[in-house]
Order: structure tokens, then sequence, then C-alpha cells
């Protein structure tokens, strides 16, 4: 190794480690989230998944307008929640956990989204998981069918 060669090599490795806080953000999950602006259990799951490293914006709705979103996105009555979310290109309807969006961005199958419909308890953002109810996360299929995605025990 030249000593020029091996120079280049020591900045671009200290370049790697101190990577400008935006580089590292450009590879966190972004999310858009539509919600009522009153609604609390939304901001608990949001605050949930940017601990877990996502970058989320909001846009406030009101009811009406978040079932004309819910609609116009495809999501059946039957697995509506209270937030939609847009999510490179998928619908990611209620409290989903954010391991569900990270499988669902690892295999990219060809889907509307995910959804858990209704809010169960201790599910993300609906209070402690250790009092969890059994709830299932539902893969949306383009012509509005589901199959479970995840299936979460109730807590013991
Ligand atoms: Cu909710
Ligand atoms: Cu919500």
């Amino acid at each position: 190794m030249t000593t020029y060669s091996r120079r280049a090599f020591l900045a671009g490795a200290a370049a790697a480690f101190t990577l400008p806080k935006g580089a590292i953000a450009q590879t966190a999950p972004r999310m858009h989230v539509f919600k009522d602006p009153n609604c609390g259990c939304c901001s608990a799951w949001i605050a949930i998944l940017e601990q877990d490293g996502f970058r989320i914006t909001t846009e406030a709705r009101t009811s009406a307008a978040l079932v004309e979103e819910k609609v116009r996105r495809g999501i059946p009555a039957s697995m509506a929640s209270c937030h939609t979310a847009d999510m490179d290109g998928y619908v990611i309807e209620g409290h989903v956990p954010a391991a569900d969006i990270r499988k669902l961005l690892a295999e990219r199958p060809d889907a509307i989204g995910l959804a858990v419909p209704g809010m169960p308890y201790g599910s993300p953002g609906m209070g402690p998981e250790h009092q969890r109810e059994a709830y299932d996360v539902h893969l949306i299929r383009r012509d509005g069918t589901t199959e479970v995605f995840t299936r979460y025990k109730a807590a013991a």
C-alpha cells in the first residue's frame, strides 16, 4: 500500500464514521402519516416508531377526510383503524408494529400494504405490551383481499 492510497483509505474510513446527520437520515425509513390532530393513540404510535429510527411527517385530516383517504387507497372497511400512512409506496393502516413494517420493506410483496384493524389493546401506542390482547397484522393484497402477515398472541 503506498502512502497515498493508505491515506485515502484512512480518510475514507474516517468519513464513514463521521457521516453527517443528513446522510444517516437518508437510510432511515420515511413515513407520512395522515391523522386526526386530536388522536392521542396516533401520536403514541408515531413516537414509538420514531424511537425505532423511522422518520415521520404528519398531516392533519378530519375523520371524514381520513375515511376518504382509506377508500382512495383501497383499504377495505374491515381493515380500517385510526391513522393511515404512506411508506415507500405502501399503505400502513393503524397500529402496525415497527418490526412488521421493516419486514414489509425487506420482502417488498406486491400489495397495498399492512393493516392492524381497529385498535387492539397492547399494540404499539395502544397501552402496555405486557397486557396485549391477541391481534393480527394483515397484508392487504392489490385485489382488496387480505392474509395474515403476523400473528401476535395475547400476553400471558
Ligand atoms: Cu389509534
Ligand atoms: Cu392512530
